[in-house]
């Protein structure tokens, strides 16, 4: 059967995957995401897309800052694409067994990522779809040199822990 014409479009994008993480009072989270991008040029802005079925989703609603840490094409990368795309907060403390720190307002910075940004959330958009939009005001970045992004290609085999659809008020 010939592929979906969208789903083609955005496979051959081929989008590189970033980890979003969060925390809210006592909780923290994070999930491996592949929609996201630049959002402003001055000032800068960012953008990622969370779904509502994610555990993600309600700490990143409670939270005032995100980071996007950017994965690289490497054994690391692939590991933490893995440890957070394939397992749900709703289940298991994805930062037991990972170095990380607290940034700025708690967020958790994860060790290892040499690219990547905080930023704090200026607004949050629910279209009706199954993720929402949030846009962030990048108030830390690193980034020592140019590296090799980790890419949807090179991780569609992963298994999400929730499907988009899963969210309560979806239509299904
Ligand atoms: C290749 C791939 C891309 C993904 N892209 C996104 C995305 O753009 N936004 C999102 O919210 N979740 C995305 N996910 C799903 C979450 O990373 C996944 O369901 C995760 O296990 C949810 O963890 P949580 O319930 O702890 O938040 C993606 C998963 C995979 C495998």
């Amino acid at each position: 059967m010939a592929a979906d014409p969208f789903d083609q479009l955005m496979a051959s994008a081929d989008p590189a995957m970033i980890v979003v993480t969060a925390a809210a009072d006592d909780d923290r989270s994070g999930c491996l995401v592949g929609f996201h991008s630049q959002s402003s040029m001055d000032p800068h802005g960012y953008a990622v897309w969370i779904s509502k079925a994610n555990h993600t989703y309600g700490v990143v609603l409670r939270s005032t800052h995100l980071a996007v840490h950017f994965l690289a094409d490497t054994e690391d990368g692939r590991r933490l694409a893995k440890a957070f795309g394939t397992r749900t907060g709703d289940r298991v403390d994805k930062f037991d067994r990972i170095t990380w720190r607290r940034g700025p307002q708690g967020v958790p910075i994860l060790a290892g990522c040499d690219h990547g940004l905080v930023g704090r959330k200026i607004s949050t958009l629910d279209d009706g779809g199954d993720h929402v939009t949030v846009t962030l005001d990048p108030v830390e970045v690193w980034s020592r040199q140019a590296f090799t992004p980790l890419r949807l290609s090179a991780v569609q085999d992963l298994d999400p822990a929730h499907d988009a659809d899963e969210h309560p008020d979806h239509p299904r």
